[in-house]
Formats: structure tokens, sequence, C-alpha cells
């Protein structure tokens, strides 16, 4: 008996030892090519960083990232998240670039209890697919509604809407819709550009037609640059009518290239490089040193603090990765971000956070989103709604 528990004891030891030796896998899930590569990249990028400047050992576990590139196809996503799970065993995925991405995966967390940290999707009902799915990210409804709330109390009346025709374009037209509405606007038409290979220039004509006081626009991350274009050939920029979006227009990565015929877009958006905090002065230089010629954007900041999440989860619960246990320490965190300062509601495992009404002014020589106004602490409101 006594010689049974004595190696009963030795084989939980060895088994304990060897746990304590493997590394806690995070998959790391990314568009890191196909035409949303941009974001696969900034995310990655801020990811390495948060690694490089936290070290990567946490709570007595070493730190390992898988990365996968899943090209912006729904299908590799699943696939390359059900084998990260089944063969890496990994603790955590995360990552998820655009929101059929988030999705494709939502049925993947829940099945292996492991947690899905949405650092780059933004439509509102990606949380709810998953218990195990917490975001770092955005969402649409939240910079729409801000937007909308800040274009009626300044002159706009009437609105058209130009929004890419799949998931978060839909939300951003819908609750840019319900806000401007409720303020007293009215939005004339409402238009949706298909995704791929979008081109603007005949929905830019419908808008023009049509009058508006102001076009409202939500591209996803890389298409602003051709938006911007075909309005500047269609002689918008000079037609009185304004131009304000959500802050995935004026991306940071790649706002430079617009020209002066960007000055003056309003835009609704949770980060600017250009925000004003020791933090986040901090985070874009180190950011510009380890990736020479870039400047981190909005996304970006999705990976560095969904990194953050994950190691502070980690210390909580000890080093232990239990998928329930890290999901229960992530919710209600709070922190400072380079945004500004969020937390993952306890509830909903959505993200809380600042937006900042920001125009394209020039700094320095470069074209930054400069901060005027700041909505605190918002809550997305397609939840706040259903309660
Ligand atoms: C999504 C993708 C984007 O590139 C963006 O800017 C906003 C939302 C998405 O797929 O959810």
């Amino acid at each position: 008996m006594l010689r049974k528990s004595i190696i009963a004891a030795a084989a939980a030891l060895v088994a304990g030892g060897a746990a304590a030796q493997e590394p806690v896998r995070i998959g790391l899930v990314l568009p890191m090519s196909g035409p949303f590569a941009s974001t696969g990249r900034q995310v990655e990028a801020a990811v390495r960083l948060y690694m490089q400047e936290n070290g990567s050992t946490v709570a007595g576990r070493k730190i390992e990232v898988i990365l996968k590139d899943d090209g912006n196809v729904a299908d590799a996503t699943r696939r390359l998240a059900q084998e990260l799970v089944v063969n890496d065993k990994v603790a955590v995925l995360a990552g998820f670039g655009l929101t059929p991405l988030a999705l494709a995966t939502a049925p993947i967390a829940t099945q292996a209890k492991v947690p899905q940290i949405v650092m780059a999707a933004g439509t509102s009902v990606i949380t709810e697919r998953s218990p195990f799915i917490v975001r770092t990210s955005f969402t649409l409804p939240q910079k729409s509604v801000a937007m909308a709330e800040w274009a009626a109390k300044n002159g706009i009346k009437k609105v058209v809407t130009v929004v890419t025709d799949f998931a978060p374009g839909h939300d951003a037209e819908k609750w840019f819709k319900e806000a401007f509405t409720k303020a007293g606007g009215q939005v004339a038409a409402e238009l949706r550009v298909p995704i791929a290979n979008p081109d603007f220039a005949p929905f830019l004509q419908r808008a023009r037609d049509a009058q508006p006081d102001a076009i409202f626009n939500f591209v996803p991350s890389g298409q602003g640059s051709i938006f911007i274009k075909q309005f500047v050939e269609r002689g918008l920029d000079k037609s009185g009518i304004r131009l304000i979006a959500t802050g995935d227009l004026t991306d940071d990565d790649i706002l430079n290239g617009y020209g002066d015929a960007a000055l003056g877009i309003v835009t609704a958006g949770h980060y600017s490089a250009a925000h004003p905090s020791a933090k986040n002065k901090a985070y874009v230089e180190a950011f510009k040193k380890a990736n020479p010629g870039m400047r981190p954007n909005f996304m970006s900041v999705g990976g560095y603090d969904g990194m953050h999440l994950i190691y502070e989860a980690l210390k909580k619960t000890g080093g232990k990765t239990d998928g329930q246990a890290l999901i229960d320490a992530m919710k209600g965190m709070a922190f400072e971000s380079p945004r500004g300062p969020i937390s993952i509601d306890p509830e909903t495992r959505d993200i809380i956070q600042n937006i900042y009404i920001r125009r394209v002014e020039k700094q320095g020589g470069e074209l930054y989103n400069i901060e005027f106004a700041t909505i605190a602490s918002m809550k997305d409101p397609e939840k706040a709604a259903k309660k």
C-alpha cells in the first residue's frame, strides 16, 4: 500500500514536471496573404512586439506562438484552428482578421473549450457565437453610433451611406442610420459596394446625385486608398459634400498615401497613432523601430492588447491553461492600452473602450487622425440594445 502510494506520488511528480516544461501554445491565425494581408501583418507585428517587451515566460510557463496564414479563406481558418487544437494542443486561439474567419472558428472554440481571442474582426454578433470568445478589437456599432451622433450635432442633416457589402458593413449601415435618424437626421440612400475588387465610382455618382450634406463610409482596413482615389477622381472633394466615416477609412497604415485630399475627413475610431498618451508614444516608437516602414494602425492594438489579456489571465490562473479558467480570468479585466483605457465586459466578453472623433491633419509632414472629442467607455451598442 505504502509502496503503491509512493509510486503514485512519483508518477504525479514526473507528470507535473513534464507539464511545467510544456510551453503554453497560442495559435495565431491571420490573413498573411491575399487582399487583407495588411491586417495580418499589423496584428502579427504587435503580437511580436508585446512579447519582445514582456518576455516569453509567464507564471513559469514558456509562451510559444504558432502563426498560420488563412489567406482570408474561412474554410482554411476553420481547418487551421482545428489542427492547432488537435495536433499542437494550443491553449488559446487568437487573431481572426475578418468577420467570416472569426465566425468559422467559433464552433471549434466551443467544442474544444479553448479561448478564442478576436483581435481584428468587428461585427457585433461574433462574441455571441461562443462563450469562449473574447474580443480585443472593436465593434462597428461603436464607431458608427459615435459618428452619427457627432454628425447630427454638427450641421449634417442628410446623409448617403456607402459601405462594403459584408457583415461589418451591414452593422455600420444599420447603426449609423439608427442613431442618425433618432437624432433627427435623414438617410437618403444606403449603398453597398461588393468586397472583391471594389469599384466605388458608380456608387459615389449615385451618392452625389442624392445631394446629401455628407457621405458616411465604411470600408475594411486596406481598401481606403481606392475609395479616396475614386472620391477625388469624381471631384467629390470639391463638391461641398462632406466625408465622414468609421476610422477604418483613414487607416494609419495607408493614410500617408492619400495626399492632401484626405485633410479634414472626420471619422470615429478607437485608435490613432497620434493618440496623445505616454503609453501610445512609446508604442508607436517601438513598433516603428521593430518594423521599419510601418506605422501601427487600429488593427495592431487588438493584437497587442490581446497578448496582454492572455499574459494577465495566465498570471491569474498561476499558469494553468484550463479554457474556462482563462475566460473567467479575462472577464472584467481592465488596463491601459495604447488607444486609452479599455476593459472586457464581464457579461458579454466584448470590449468596452473610448471612441474618439478625429480629423485628418498634417503634423510634421505626415497625415494623422487628430482626436478632438471622446465618447468614454462605450459598450457595444447592439448588445446594450438587446438588454
Ligand atoms: C472587419 C474587417 C476590417 O478590415 C475592418 O476594418 C473592420 C471589420 C471585419 O471583417 O469584421
